[in-house]
């Protein structure tokens, strides 16, 4: 960064307007394989907390491709700035107040620890949505794992791009034995025992 920008104090500050909202701002990050679920549990974690009258909102891997990070690919230095770059955006939605919900496969442990040194102290959660590579497979939604696997995908995570498990996730969900409904029922119980929810 330039030596010639300097931070600005706004006269609002985080804090107010997340109360002005009545909730606690928090990021919220799935990470896992593609086709561990991900997407299917932050979107149905949003459908409810929006039902239940919280402010939220849903960054994807698959639709911020299309837009923010269009000019990114898989290799490991554009995975590391679709990260960055996605860490910056989440952290100034729950600077707005909102609860935020990011999934991506962010594989590489630096780059989700960068994201967790953005977000204020406590309000990271990350959430590792646990199935194996095997099942991923026989899942494989989209028939990437397939591409992949004739070599019309190159650098795919799991068959050959690494990705690398969290050691320490705040919550790990058993993805590949858990029913959607399960996994929901552990997000929920954690969240709440966190004082994140009402
Ligand atoms: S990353 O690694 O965090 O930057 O990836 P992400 O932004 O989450 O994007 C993952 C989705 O992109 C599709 N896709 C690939 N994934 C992994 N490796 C390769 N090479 C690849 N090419 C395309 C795929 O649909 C991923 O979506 P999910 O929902 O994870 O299956």
């Amino acid at each position: 960064m330039a030596d010639n920008v300097v931070w600005h104090h706004h006269a609002v500050e985080r804090t107010v307007r997340a109360e002005k909202k009545g909730q606690q701002p928090a990021v919220i990050w799935f990470t896992g394989l593609s086709a561990s679920g991900k997407s299917t549990l932050a979107g149905a974690l949003e459908q409810i907390l929006t039902e239940q009258g919280y402010h939220t909102y849903l960054l994807d891997g698959d639709n911020v491709r299309h837009g923010l990070c269009r000019d990114l690919g898989f290799s490991d230095a554009d995975r590391k700035e679709n990260i960055r770059r996605v860490g910056e955006v989440a952290n100034l939605m729950a600077d707005a107040g909102l609860i935020v919900m990011a999934a991506f496969i962010s594989p590489f442990r630096a780059d989700r620890q960068v994201v967790r040194d953005i977000v204020p102290d406590g309000q990271f959660i990350e959430v590792f949505v646990d199935a194996s590579l095997e099942v991923c497979r026989q899942r494989d939604p989209k028939g990437l794992y397939a591409r992949a696997e004739r070599g019309e995908i190159k650098q795919f995570t799991g068959i050959d791009s690494p990705y690398e498990a969290p050691e320490q996730p705040e919550l790990h969900v058993d993805a590949g034995r858990l029913s959607v409904a399960e996994s929901i029922n552990q997000l929920l119980e954690y969240l709440h025992s966190r004082g994140l929810l009402k």
